[in-house]
Order: C-alpha cells, then structure tokens, then sequence
C-alpha cells in the first residue's frame, strides 16, 4: 500500500488541495492520499484559525465523495490541542501501518525551510517525501527548487520527490478574505466544494461581526444594567459560545443573543408593561400577572430595533428565554441553558449536575432546569407561567420518546 499524507489547517480546505491529492496520487502512483487536519498546527500558533472540528468536518465533507482521498480521525494525528510535529505524526503511522510505503506531501514554500523544522531527518527516516512545484514557475525558481532539494537529499538519507504540476491559484486565506467581504455563493463556489461552501454558511465561517459592534453594545449594556445583571449577562454570553461551540453552531451568533437576552431586564414591572404596550406588543394573560416575564419580549423587540439585531434565530432565543418553549432551535436552548448555568449563578440546587448535562444533552439539562424551576415556583406558592408548563410537558414527552 502506498499512501500520501497531506498536511494542512485546511481553513477552509478547498479545491486546490483536492486537486494536490488527486495529482500525488497520479504522479506517485499512490493507492490512497490521507488528509491531515493539523489540531494546533506548530507554525501558525499565533493566527486566528477555525476550530479544529470544524476544520476536520469541513475535510471529510470536501472528500466523501473521493475514493481514494482519506481524512485522518485519529486523535493522535489531527485534532490534538498540542503543538503536532510532522516527525511525530510519521513515525506514529509508520508504527501503526507496517509495511506501507508513506510519502509525506508538501508546497513548494515549505522546502525551503525544512532544514529548519523540527527533527528532519526523523520524518525522512519514517517516510519519503513529495513536493510540489510549480511547473509554470519560471526556469531559476524551478532550478532553485531543484537544487534545494538535491542538497536535501544528500544532506540527509532518505529520498525527497519533486511532483511539477501546475496548481490552481487558491489561497484559504484569500477565501476567508472573501467570504468577510460577503462575497456571493457563485464566487465562493469556484474554490471550495459545494457540500464545503453549504458548511461554511450553516455554521457562519469566516463572516465579519455583520452584528452591530459588540463592544458598543456591551458599553450600552454595562451604562444600563445593574452590575450583577451585566455580569451575569457577560457569564450568559460566555457559556452560550462555549456551548455552541461544543455543539458545532455558529458561536458569535451565539454570543451576541447571550450579551442582549436580558436587555430590557433594567426596567421595572410598569415600565415593561408600558414599553411593550406602546410597541404594540401583545401581553397575555399570565404576562399581566406577572409582568417581569416580558422581560424577553420587550428584549428581542429592543434587540431588533435599539441594537439592529436582524437575525431571525437570535431573536428568537431572546424571546423564549425566560420560559422556553417546545421544539426549541438549538440557539434556543442554548441561551435558555446558558442563562441558568453561568459560572455567576450559584443558588439553584442541582447546579453542578445541570452545569456537567448541558454538555451532554442539552435536552435533559432543559428537563432538569425545568423541573427545578417549576418545583420553586409551586413550592414557593408562585405563579407558574402556561407556556413553562407547555414546554416542560414537551420535552417530558420528548424524553420518552
Ligand atoms: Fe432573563
Ligand atoms: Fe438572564
């Protein structure tokens, strides 16, 4: 078996790289090509770069059409948080892949520095290596690259390939670029696959803040709220983006419906009855009984016309807060869990427990913060909303099912 790893961030990967896989197995008469998204890669620790399963899917979606084009899944090889050094990777699968004969795949930009990485001759000792070099390039930089590899070679044993083919001009950087200046799904389709460009958009990759500025917004904030209330809204948006990361959704969107969720929390019962009255904001029965819970309407209305919020999903978690609702998005139930669990809150009485289920269902962690909370507001001869109750009974069901 002869197989080629190929190495990247792959921020977004795109159709470049595919075209470098299908071109090493070509030209090295390779059985397959692995991808191997870096976890942490050494060299770019200091650059802003997509989460590394969000970068790992966006691989195995860009492939699962190739036959021959693997994506790694150890946790060995790609997605470790620590730095992972070629020689590392290599050696590792030399071990687990006896008898293969493995090729290590990389850009033209990289010979020249890879004296410098770290334990050359350890990653030649495990493996050969493929380069690509620009055919179109002019005659001395071919002629550079040649002699840079030759001098490898006889520099240290082992053997480093030259594969000339004549590469798409494609940069993930430049795609990224464009994707922040809103370019089109036309545009953006040219370079990355259409199954990739349909994950970028759902998760909301590489999109500038189209929010208004959150630093703004958090001045707003902070001159409004009582300072407990505008902690406990920086701890919501805090969990809210660590839960939307954990569960692959769009974490700034996340965020931004954390920060406003209780934007409207610093007027009192008479003001949210008039503000909502004035808006033309219906308030039912139960709201007129307990008119704090119009918190969450007045706040996604406030959100949309104070803050500029356009974003359906956002208001939306806003709005059902407070009492849920059933068949909650997951944004929903994001920000209805982060405002129960953030690391401010400390009275209510499985905390610990809910805090560890919302990692792991957020279904359950809803059913358990429901429970609670319909357990204080009986025990505590309070008025219990319908719709808290509707939403319970829902997810009661939902549990069974
Ligand atoms: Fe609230
Ligand atoms: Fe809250």
């Amino acid at each position: 078996m002869r197989v080629g790893v190929l190495g990247g961030t792959f921020d977004p990967i795109h159709k470049g790289h595919l075209e470098m896989a299908k071109q090493a197995l070509l030209r090295l008469n390779l059985d397959e090509v692995w991808i191997m998204p870096a976890g942490n890669p050494p060299h770019k620790s200091n650059f802003e770069i997509s989460g590394r399963i969000q970068r790992f899917e966006m691989c195995e979606v860009a492939c699962k059409d190739e036959s021959n084009i693997k994506v790694i899944r150890s946790e060995f090889y790609a997605l470790r948080s620590e730095p992972n050094y070629t020689y590392l990777s290599m050696e590792k699968f030399q071990k687990d892949y006896p008898g293969y004969e493995l090729y290590f795949l990389m850009g033209q930009d990289s010979i020249d520095y890879f004296d410098q990485w770290v334990e050359p001759q350890r990653i030649l000792n495990a493996c050969k290596i493929g380069v690509f070099l620009r055919s179109e390039s002019d005659a001395s930089t071919k002629e550079r690259c040649l002699q840079k590899i030759e001098s490898l070679n006889s520099l240290f044993s082992g053997e480093i390939i030259p594969i000339f083919y004549c590469p798409t001009a494609i940069s993930s950087t430049e795609i990224r670029r464009m994707i922040e200046n809103g370019g089109t799904d036309e545009e953006i389709s040219q370079y990355v696959t259409k199954d990739v460009l349909s994950y970028i958009r759902e998760k909301g990759l590489y999109e500038a803040n189209k929010y208004f500025d959150v630093k703004e917004i958090k001045k707003h904030l902070e001159e409004k709220l009582k300072p407990s209330r505008y902690m406990h809204t920086l701890g919501v948006a805090d969990t809210a983006s660590s839960l939307a990361f954990h569960y692959h959704y769009n974490d700034k969107k996340a965020y931004m419906a954390g920060l406003l969720h209780d934007c409207a929390k610093y007027m009192s019962n008479e003001e949210l009855l008039i503000y909502c009255d004035s808006n033309g904001l219906e308030i039912t029965a139960g709201e007129k009984k307990a008119p704090h819970l119009l918190h969450s309407k007045a706040g996604a209305y406030m959100a949309k016309e104070a803050y500029h919020i356009e974003d359906d999903d956002v208001l939306h978690a806003i709005l059902v807060h407070t009492t849920g609702c059933p068949n909650m998005s997951l944004l929903d139930k994001i920000i209805f869990v982060s405002d129960y669990i953030e690391p401010n809150r400390d009275k209510a009485k499985r905390l610990t427990e809910i805090r560890q289920m919302a990692f792991l269902n957020l279904d359950f962690a809803i059913l358990m913060i429901l429970e609670d909370t319909m357990d204080y507001i009986l025990g505590n001869n309070q008025y219990l909303d319908a719709t808290t109750k509707e939403t319970y009974e829902y997810y009661v069901k939902e549990k069974r099912s």
